[in-house]
């Protein structure tokens, strides 16, 4: 009699240490695939923008179309390439079509748009998914040098507003103001 509560009582507290265990760790990974998908975006951001602004200055929005196009798949493929994850530029109004949302990051999106017009500042969101930690970092449009390519058709000089049209039949990334949501820096790690 006494035993057998005996034994119920060590596998209770087995079952308990192990669950313990296993979210805590899951809480660790969690914590660190954080921190490093937010210094992957910090140096994709600063690679892209350095670059962008560089070469608006020495020739002009109309000649720098295409290190927007050209740089961020290729930094794209360097990062996933020396870890074992993936990141893209999404949005709702996007450009280029590979970087159409899907329904999760959609989600996301129209949540912090939600967001931002009740003057709340943007956080990072993530979630595990189907066996993928997946994090989403916010573009906000804060700087006034991209609205030389995504502002109004009068902030766009025609020389630029010609190729990207030309480059882009329907393109939606146009009209952006200032402080708008603009897209996510979208990053899955296989768990
Ligand atoms: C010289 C023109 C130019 C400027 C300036 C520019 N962009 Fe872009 N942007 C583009 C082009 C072209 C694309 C499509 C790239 C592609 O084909 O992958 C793009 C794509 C994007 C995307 C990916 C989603 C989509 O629409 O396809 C984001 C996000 C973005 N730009 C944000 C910004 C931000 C923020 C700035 C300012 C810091 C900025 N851009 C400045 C030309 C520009």
């Amino acid at each position: 009699m006494f035993n057998k509560k005996y034994d119920t009582l060590v596998w209770v507290s087995i079952l308990l240490s192990l669950f313990f265990l296993i979210t805590c760790s899951k809480q660790v990974d969690e914590e660190l695939y954080l921190n490093k998908t937010k210094s992957v975006v910090q140096v994709f951001k600063t690679e892209l923008q350095t670059n962008l602004f560089r070469a608006i200055q020495e020739r002009g929005a109309e000649n720098s179309i295409e290190v927007c196009s050209e740089l961020s798949p290729a930094i794209e493929e360097k990062i996933a390439s020396e870890n074992n994850f993936k990141i893209k530029r999404v949005s709702e109004k996007f450009r280029n079509k590979n970087h159409e949302p899907d329904e999760w990051e959609k989600k996301v999106l129209q949540n912090w748009s939600r967001e931002l017009k009740d003057g709340k500042k943007l956080t990072v969101f993530s979630e595990i998914q189907n066996a993928e930690y997946r994090v989403m970092n916010p573009i906000v449009l804060d700087n006034a040098n991209c609205l030389q390519c995504h502002g109004s058709k009068n902030e766009i000089n025609p020389k630029t507003l010609e190729k990207i049209q030309a480059k882009y039949p329907n393109d939606k990334a146009r009209d952006f103001k200032l402080g708008e949501l603009r897209g996510a820096f979208s990053s899955r790690w296989k768990i």
